[in-house]
């Protein structure tokens, strides 16, 4: 029988773009409502590529937080070819930054100040497994002869096995997976390598991008795939293995940018991640396992101590608004219009 309510330790999310400026001022409410901390990404234009960068940029979050959270942004660095082998050191040093961020140039949404060829950023790895600073994958290859469905699997074989075995003692998170075969692949590894999936993933296959005409709304990267895939991801989601967390991907666009001759990648879910996250643990029967993915397995890679403070889910449905403001935009969020089955409630500031 399912629990009408669902209290857990208050999670955290993994994965997620916060933007910066107006854009920052509009979103980052959500997360903090839900979430103790995230893991930021740092693909600004231009990207957040020191540690000095990265502090700017959590006093700007800081600054857009409501009066009433105690909400953490933890900092990434975008790893380019230019990054210093002291700026690890200083990353290290820092009480800001938590990871670097790998983005293959050209993979993805800002990626164009990414990395071209791994082996010219070998040094900088050797310090970030000396300094133990982990290594965050946007783990797809950009090989324009490579399918966009088998960018995943490729880039597993190419590049993550490689660099596994180069840099066996480096903390590795492949980000937002989207195969069988990087579950298989991430299940097997040694306690250094995890992965993030968002609730997009969980939710739903490739179809969702097609249903009833095309709908750029599903269009993210790296992009849904099949029913197999998808089930695999459940599986893993709810295993209880301490190899998956939560990270939402949530990654905010103006609808003029999505509903575009040439529309952006990116699913916005802040607006009710834990619940829909919720949703996919209901649906497999394994809310009991929730807690242990959304709040206890990401600070335990991470290496930081679980939150204290608790969040109630109850199994209430609410209508997701059609939009929501984005810096003097507005945004289309997942499940837009329609109902989410689970809704948080309230709690006293933490
Ligand atoms: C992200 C974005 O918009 O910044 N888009 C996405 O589809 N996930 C970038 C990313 O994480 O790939
Ligand atoms: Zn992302």
């Amino acid at each position: 029988m399912t629990p009408e309510r669902l209290e857990i330790s208050r999670p955290d999310d993994w994965h997620l773009h916060l933007r910066d400026g107006d854009a920052l001022t509009s979103v980052v409410a959500h997360t903090a409502r839900r979430f103790a901390r995230a893991i930021v990404m740092p693909n600004l234009k231009p990207p957040v590529t020191t540690v000095a960068q990265a502090e700017d940029y959590r006093r700007r979050i800081l600054a857009a937080l409501p009066a009433d959270t105690s909400f953490q942004p933890l900092m990434t660095l975008y790893l380019t070819e230019d990054t210093l082998v002291e700026e690890i050191a200083r990353a290290k040093e820092s009480d800001s930054v938590f990871a670097v961020k790998y983005y293959p140039a050209g993979a993805t949404t800002n990626s164009q100040s990414g990395v071209r060829e791994l082996s010219r950023v070998y040094p900088v790895l050797e310090a970030m497994e000396r300094h133990d600073v982990p290594l965050l994958l946007h783990g797809e290859v950009t090989d324009p002869d490579i399918d966009i469905f088998d960018r995943e699997r490729v880039f597993i074989e190419r590049h993550l096995m490689p660099l596994r075995e180069r840099f066996s003692g480096l903390r590795l998170v492949l980000e937002h997976i989207t195969t069988a075969d990087a579950v298989e692949f991430v299940s097997q590894a040694p306690a250094n390598l995890a992965a993030t999936i968002t609730a997009h993933h969980l939710l739903l296959n490739r179809n969702a991008i097609f249903e009833g005409g095309i709908n750029p709304h599903h269009y993210c990267l790296p992009i849904l795939k099949r029913e197999r895939h998808r089930i695999a991801l459940v599986k893993a989601a709810t295993s209880g293995s301490g190899h998956f967390f939560l990270g939402t991907d949530s990654a905010p666009h103006v609808r003029s940018a999505k509903e575009a001759s040439c529309g952006c990648a990116g699913i916005y879910t802040a607006h009710a991640a834990i619940e829909l996250y919720a949703e996919a643990f209901e649906q497999a029967g394994r809310l009991d396992r929730l807690e242990a993915f959304a709040s206890f397995h990401g600070p335990d890679f991470y290496r930081l101590p679980r939150n204290e403070d608790r969040i109630t889910l109850e199994r209430k449905a609410w209508t997701v608004p059609d939009d929501y403001p984005l810096a003097g935009s507005t945004c289309k969020p997942l499940r837009a219009g329609e109902s989410v089955a689970w809704s948080l409630l309230e709690t006293a500031a933490s």
